[in-house]
């Protein structure tokens, strides 16, 4: 059966070794409280770190550790101290960490941590793959273990891998600052599935993986080295029922079997019954705007100081990362700023902030999140916040108000909350108002909608899809295409091309016999290549056709002389063994008067893109744009074109980054079938990489061997992967 493996880099435990004892504590963050709750442990395995490094580990104690993960369905990698130094204290939370939440000045660039980094990522990738069998599901969680996937995927090419990103995905502007930014994306790339929490993640990514690695991507489809991976954005959930059961279990319970922390809130609410409970709860980190929430706190005393006595600010921050700098000081500075802001404004009956610096039970979270009326969370940046979600679904009826950022993960589902920018003081303050005096009435409605939405979309719900898409991804590789061209195939077609009595072969020229240049000129034939189609077109009865959209300039200049036959500008002219061009269909191109402004206009306003004249074609280039801004003039030009054409009998084909205008009746199927029906062929064979020769596939008889040139939805029946193999399977034929 098979299984899912999970690693990231911190389990759902740490371990803790005193006088020689093996103490267990759950563990704090998104990713490992999130995941705890799909993960079932009887079938599936979670691999990552211990929280103990090597040397920390004494050997008669390993056995003990080990089966003290069993029972969390866990297995350790095993770290040693300047592991732990250089990969997760250095590159991950001094490097990626500050750099995806947009603390670019915070970001450290040492080689040194890179490459522990790379080696750490090899260890936790050795780890799976002597752990997986071929049909298990690989599931890499975050930012630590980017390189993972690719590492994985070296060693075992068919299994199933997915990575899940749980920090934010900066825009391109910030990740093009990281020195090893190519390696981390072509990391990332040996997955099949790539998921993020927002739209905003999954398009910043993919618009770096086009920008920094050139690579075709088509919707959220990337294709790379023959392969498709998928990239989507799923917001994760939590555990709702674990939450609401706990939320309604802490509102039936007896005062006796409260909680001490219980207690102490309530005799604090009775002794102040018209004052308002706010509650902030993160790790301490940078990210999650402690010290501005803070700062918009004192800003609000001072604005109205009615609230005085009437309001009180509890701070739970979880200790978090410190070995790291930042985190020490950002705790210096928010040991000083309560202090500040409490000598300020305390009075004998009050203190306005109540300040926790420690992780606590499940048990005294659920205390907080049942007993505060607002619950006050403003990150300056965060992947999701679950923490806002878990507040909403304790509140068994339906009260509390929600402040939240709108820089997290989850505004985008929790509309209903009153959203801010953290960086907003005047509407903090004003959001502040609006959460203290809110009807119930509207805390019930607002909060109504939000329980339902968490209560279908969980965490169950969530890693359910992902599976399920990654599931699916894999067999739709398999349909998607045709079939790849294998050697047991290729010498069939060897076969019937030898036993043939008169063979006619069409092939096209850009991206089939040669590799796209940036300039169509330098694209121009090779020795190599010479011979190669000398050899062919010299063999009895074989009629050899390069078919291309090429002006027949171009083809006259690279060709003629060679007395091979042509068709070129998708099917006007036609040229047979070293005669001159002479056209196959009757073509107008009196519109072109019109169309050339048009493409003009475009050239201006689109840097680097040009167009191509032809005889009785016009193209418009966007190979050497930016890809994203080409694409989307693209789709802008297809527009224009479309209401400037519709009364002409012309067409737009959209080409590889090229956007060609031409007559509606001339194409390469068109051309290709007027010269196979001039004579009798037993052997059919066209190959072409482009939308353009799609034509000739679909148009063909079905006993045509069609060869679609690259990994694409395609009417051929089969396919190879580029240029290279192109020649190599031409070379069948003449050997
Ligand atoms: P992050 O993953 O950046 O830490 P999230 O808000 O997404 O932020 O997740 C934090 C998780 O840690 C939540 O599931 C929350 O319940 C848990 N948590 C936060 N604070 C505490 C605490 N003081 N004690 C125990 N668990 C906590
Ligand atoms: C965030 C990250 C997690 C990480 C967690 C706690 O949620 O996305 O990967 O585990 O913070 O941080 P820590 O450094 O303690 O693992």
């Amino acid at each position: 059966m098979s299984k899912t493996i999970i690693i990231s880099n911190r389990l759902p435990v740490q371990l803790e070794i005193h006088n020689k004892e093996i103490k267990s504590t759950p563990s704090i963050g998104g990713l490992a409280t999130g995941m705890k709750s799909v993960h079932s442990g009887s079938n599936d395995l979670w691999i990552g770190w211990s929280g103990l490094t090597a040397e920390n580990i004494p050997t008669e104690l390993e056995k003990d550790i080990d089966a003290a993960l069993k029972e969390h369905g866990c297995s350790k990698v095993n770290l040693t101290e300047s592991e732990v130094d250089g990969f997760y204290f250095g590159f991950s939370n001094r490097t990626i960490w500050p750099l995806f939440h947009y603390f670019l000045e915070y970001a450290e660039f040492e080689l040194t941590n890179w490459e522990i980094y790379k080696a750490v990522n090899q260890k936790f990738a050795d780890e799976i793959i002597s752990k997986a069998d071929d049909d298990d599901i690989i599931w890499v969680h975050d930012y630590q273990l980017m390189l993972v996937p690719q590492m994985v995927k070296n060693k075992k090419p068919d299994i199933s891998i997915g990575f899940f990103l749980h920090i934010p995905f900066p825009s391109y502007e910030i990740f093009r600052t990281l020195p090893w930014r190519e390696e981390i994306l072509l990391g990332l790339l040996g997955s099949d599935l790539i998921g993020f929490h927002t739209y905003d993640y999954e398009r910043h990514f993919l618009s770096s993986v086009r920008r920094l690695l050139r690579l075709e991507v088509s919707f959220n489809e990337i294709h790379i080295d023959n392969r498709i991976v998928k990239v989507d954005s799923f917001p994760m959930g939590i555990d709702y029922k674990k939450f609401s059961e706990a939320g309604k279990a802490n509102s039936l319970n007896t005062i006796e079997n409260q909680s001490d922390f219980q207690q102490r809130l309530n005799a604090h609410k009775e002794s102040t019954k018209n004052a308002k409970l706010i509650l902030s709860i993160d790790r301490l980190d940078y990210s999650k705007g402690i010290a501005k929430r803070l700062k918009a706190f004192e800003y609000f005393l001072n604005k109205h100081p009615k609230y005085k006595e009437k309001v009180r600010l509890i701070i739970l921050a979880v200790p978090s990362r410190s070995n790291v700098p930042q985190y020490q000081l950002l705790k210096k500075e928010i040991d000083e700023l309560v202090g500040r802001i409490n000598g300020e404004f305390s009075t004998v009956n009050w203190t306005p902030i109540w300040y926790f610096y420690r992780s606590m039970p499940f048990e005294n979270l659920i205390d907080l999140y049942t007993s505060c009326d607002i619950a006050w969370l403003t990150p300056i940046r965060d992947g999701m916040n679950l923490v806002a979600k878990e507040y909403i679904a304790t509140r068994t009826d339906k009260s509390g108000v929600l402040i939240l950022s709108e820089m997290a993960g989850s505004a985008n589902e929790m509309n209903e909350s009153l959203l801010i920018n953290p960086n907003n003081f005047e509407q903090t303050s004003e959001a502040l108002c609006k959460a203290i005096n809110m009807p119930l009435e509207e805390q019930q409605e607002r909060n109504d909608i939000l329980q339902k939405r968490l209560e279908r979309y969980n965490v169950e719900k969530w890693a359910n899809d992902f599976i399920n898409s990654l599931k699916n991804q894999k067999e739709a590789g398999n349909i998607y295409v045709s079939r790849k061209l294998s050697t047991k195939l290729l010498d069939s077609v060897q076969n019937n091309y030898t036993n043939a009595k008169k063979r006619l072969l069409f092939i096209d020229y850009d991206g089939t016999l040669a590799a796209f240049k940036n300039d169509p000129q330098k694209a121009k034939p090779d020795q190599e290549l010479y011979t190669l189609l000398d050899e062919i077109s010299s063999q009895p009865n074989t009629h050899m056709y390069l078919i291309s959209g090429r002006d027949k300039e171009t083809f006259t200049k690279w060709f003629l002389h060679k007395k091979y036959n042509m068709i070129v500008e998708h099917g006007v002219w036609i040229s047979k063994a070293g005669e001159e061009f002479r056209m196959l269909e009757n073509v107008k191109r009196d519109w072109m008067e019109k169309i050339y402004p048009v493409l003009e206009s475009f050239v201006d306003r689109t840097p680097g893109s040009f167009i191509e004249e032809k005889n009785y074609s016009m193209a418009w280039h966007y190979r050497k744009t930016d890809p994203d801004f080409g694409q989307k003039r693209a789709t802008e030009l297809n527009t224009v074109l479309t209401s400037l054409i519709a009364n002409d009998d012309l067409s737009v084909l959209n080409g590889n980054k090229v956007v060609e205008i031409k007559s509606s009746n001339v194409n390469k199927g068109r051309a290709a079938m007027r010269v196979f029906n001039d004579d009798t062929y037993d052997f059919v064979f066209a190959i072409g990489d482009d939308w353009t020769d799609e034509f000739m596939f679909q148009e063909l008889p079905e006993t045509a061997i069609t060869i679609k040139v690259g990994l694409q939805k395609t009417a051929a029946k089969y396919y190879v992967d580029g240029t290279k193999e192109v020649r190599k399977l031409l070379n069948h034929f003449i050997n």
